[in-house]
């Protein structure tokens, strides 16, 4: 039977992939773990939660023997525009705790998810349709702890036989936490604002196009990589996985669909503009759909539609609150 431990639970992807996995697997059966004491209701409350800090491998270590687990996802991070904040910090948490959880995974064999990110490409890197192996000289800190994370999985793949596998994520996109300190993240609060205020600020130039995904389709790729048969994985991580390519401008005019008064003015940050302008447009992620079968389900037409009817919903259900 599957015992998961899930690391840096409280996040955007951490919260909704509890709630799946828990479906999948029993909800018994998948720990939420987090630096963090409180967390979304619905991951507290729904399943066991360890306090847990991923930087201690002891604990780390004595958590995963304790409650013989053997998956192990592993999403704590910071994101790029907080990382570009304080480079110290990001390169301390990003690569601090893969190393201590990868350093356990060692010793106790668990199967690991590390996810990557598009933030692993920069300027150098071919934007369109960019290569499953290509060059990556990111010049962004969380671009610098990416493709050092993917190569230190690599390394423990091939020097040591662990098992861990990953993806490259585009932007998420999702309505249950926000993200926090992304370059990606307009594209979640773009809807937030249209339902509430029919207009929004982008920091973002009209025209950046950047890879983007709807959360679904990323519990989707996460999981079905998990599942998949360890011999049919060239790469093993860093699978680049995509599902739609958009601009501000695109995402706009979607919105307009279903809320013909909304506007959308811009106001840039040069930060923000830098890392995306350094990122692809649309990655090749013919590798992922060969090895393991990977397909979204979401375009963007489809996923503006439910963001917007999964807000309106729960907005409405507020205002008599707020
Ligand atoms: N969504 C992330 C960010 O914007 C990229 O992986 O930082």
């Amino acid at each position: 039977m599957d015992k998961i431990l899930i690391i840096g639970a409280g996040g955007q992807i951490g919260t909704e992939l509890t709630g799946y996995l828990r479906t999948m697997y029993g909800e018994k059966n998948v720990i939420a773990s987090d630096i963090r004491a409180t967390l979304h209701p619905d991951l507290m409350d729904g399943g066991p939660f360890i306090r847990m800090d991923a930087l201690d491998s002891r604990q780390v270590y004595q958590v995963i023997q304790k409650e013989r687990v053997n998956q192990v996802y592993f999403l704590a991070a910071i994101l790029s525009a907080v990382c570009e904040k304080n480079p110290e910090m990001a390169w301390d948490i990003n690569m601090g705790s893969l190393n201590s959880v990868l350093r356990v995974a060692n010793e106790l064999k668990f199967r690991m998810f590390v996810p990557s990110s598009i933030g692993a490409f920069g300027a150098t890197t071919p934007k369109k349709n960019t290569p499953q192996l290509t060059i990556q000289r990111p010049n962004s800190i969380y671009g610098v702890t990416k493709v050092a994370g993917e190569l230190l999985c690599d390394y423990y793949n091939q020097k040591y036989g662990v098992d861990v596998r990953g993806v490259r994520f585009p932007g998420i996109i999702s309505n249950v936490v926000p993200p926090g300190g992304g370059t990606t993240d307009y594209a979640v609060d773009i809807f937030h604002k249209a339902v509430k205020y029919q207009k929004f600020t982008c920091y973002l130039r009209e025209d950046t196009f950047l890879d983007m995904m709807y959360m679904p389709d990323a519990l989707k790729a996460a999981v079905t990589l998990m599942e998949a048969d360890y011999n049919a994985l060239r790469y093993h991580n860093a699978y680049n996985v995509a599902a739609m390519s958009f601009s501000p401008k695109m995402i706009a005019e979607e919105i307009r669909k279903h809320i013909p008064d909304f506007t959308i003015d811009y106001a840039v940050d040069p930060v923000r503009q830098g890392i995306a302008d350094s990122w692809p447009d649309s990655m090749d992620d013919s590798a992922a759909r060969k090895d393991w079968g990977w397909s979204p389900d979401y375009t963007l037409e489809a996923m503006t539609r439910d963001m917007i009817k999964v807000l309106t919903k729960r907005f409405s259900g507020r205002e008599n609150h707020e």
